[in-house]
């Protein structure tokens, strides 16, 4: 039987606790397709720093009991680095940036995703963010690692309000599966105004 799953918003002086629990979370569920992540443990350690140091940060818990079994993650816009904020030519003024959304497998399709945008959509809300915005990894159609029956958020995303952002791509670099190096890949941001 798969537990019930509560979600909490964690207070800023746990998360930091935290962190260790979504790096694991992140190795496991980033391996699948379309984000090949390899999964670099010293890599992880400083990207989530961030949560645990910016201030608006947040940090959305799915735990089974005590344990993190899923995890989203939000942080204002102004405070991600270089290469995530250079889309963004007007500024970074009233955007608030989703990080991840991971979840172990056994516990998707049952409206955690959905509860993981509410709770940071509240979140950047109540901090008087008028905007959010999240980017995803573009692969191609005939990538090789491609699961035949895979099905692309786009529609989840689109039914949440969110629509890709003219313009906004970047670059950025991970170590895919069967790369001995990290090599380049195009992210698309996506946002929307908060109603
Ligand atoms: C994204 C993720 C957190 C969604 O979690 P979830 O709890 O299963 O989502 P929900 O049960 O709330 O489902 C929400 C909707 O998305 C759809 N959906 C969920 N997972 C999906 C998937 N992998 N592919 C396509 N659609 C999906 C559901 O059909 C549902 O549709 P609805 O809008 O009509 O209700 C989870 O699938 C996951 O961890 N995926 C791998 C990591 C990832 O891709 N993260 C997102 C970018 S960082």
């Amino acid at each position: 039987m798969v537990a019930a799953i509560e979600l909490r918003t964690v207070p800023p002086d746990a998360i930091a606790a935290l962190l260790p629990a979504l790096a694991e979370l992140r190795i496991a569920v980033f391996r699948e397709f379309p984000y090949l992540y390899e999964g670099d443990a010293t890599y992880e350690r400083a990207y989530l720093r961030r949560y645990a140091e910016a201030d608006g940060a947040v940090l959305v818990g799915a735990f089974a009991g005590e344990r993190l079994v899923g995890a989203s993650t939000g942080v204002p816009l102004s405070a991600e680095p270089d290469e995530v904020t250079a889309p963004f030519r007007d500024g970074t003024d009233g955007w608030f940036y989703f990080g991840e959304s991971v979840l172990l497998p056994e516990h998707r399709g049952h409206g955690v995703g959905v509860g993981f945008f509410a709770a940071r959509e509240a979140h950047a809300r109540a901090l008087g963010f008028p905007r959010t915005c999240f980017c995803r990894v573009i692969r191609p159609d005939d990538h090789p690692r491609r699961p035949a029956d895979y099905a692309p958020l786009d529609d989840f995303w689109r039914r949440r309000g969110y629509a890709p952002l003219p313009g906004h791509r970047a670059s950025m670099t991970w170590q895919d599966l069967d790369e001995s190096v990290g090599s380049a890949k195009m992210m698309e941001f996506w946002g929307r105004t908060l109603p």
